[in-house]
């Protein structure tokens, strides 16, 4: 009888090391999951601002959709009023 229950107490607290050992893992495994996910998921950005004059009659995509000039190229699809959402910060 005693025996067992030396055994019992025994296995119990080996069990519950290891069950806070793996918590533990989860709970680093899981914080630096989700500092990874922040990473990789791309949160939604602004649109950046004009640091450029505006050229009058020069279409914004003369220059934008290919990249002349060194402009970088837009990545997204042709949408609305540029100026709209890129405010530009030299007139
Ligand atoms: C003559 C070519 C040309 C024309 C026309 C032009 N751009 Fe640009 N644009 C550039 C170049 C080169 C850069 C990069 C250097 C700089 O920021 O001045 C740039 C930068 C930008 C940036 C900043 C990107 C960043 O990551 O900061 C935005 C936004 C932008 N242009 C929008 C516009 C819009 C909107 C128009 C139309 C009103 C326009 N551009 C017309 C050449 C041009
Ligand atoms: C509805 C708002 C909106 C409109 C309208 C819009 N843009 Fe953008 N633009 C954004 C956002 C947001 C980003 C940043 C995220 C991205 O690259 O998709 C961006 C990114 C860009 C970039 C990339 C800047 C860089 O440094 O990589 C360029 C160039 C650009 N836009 C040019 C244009 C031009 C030219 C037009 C007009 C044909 C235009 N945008 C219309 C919202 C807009």
């Amino acid at each position: 009888m005693n025996l067992k229950v030396c055994r019992n107490g025994k296995l119990s607290r080996r069990v519950s090391y290891s069950a806070i050992l793996v918590m533990t893992l989860i709970a680093v495994g899981l914080l630096s999951g989700c500092s990874d996910n922040k990473d990789g998921q791309e949160p939604p950005q602004p649109p950046p601002p004009v640091k450029h004059k505006l050229e009058k009659g020069k279409e914004c995509l003369s220059c934008h959709k290919e990249g002349k000039e060194n402009a970088p190229i837009m990545k997204h699809p042709v949408q609305g009023n540029c100026t709209g959402c890129h405010k530009p910060l030299i007139q």
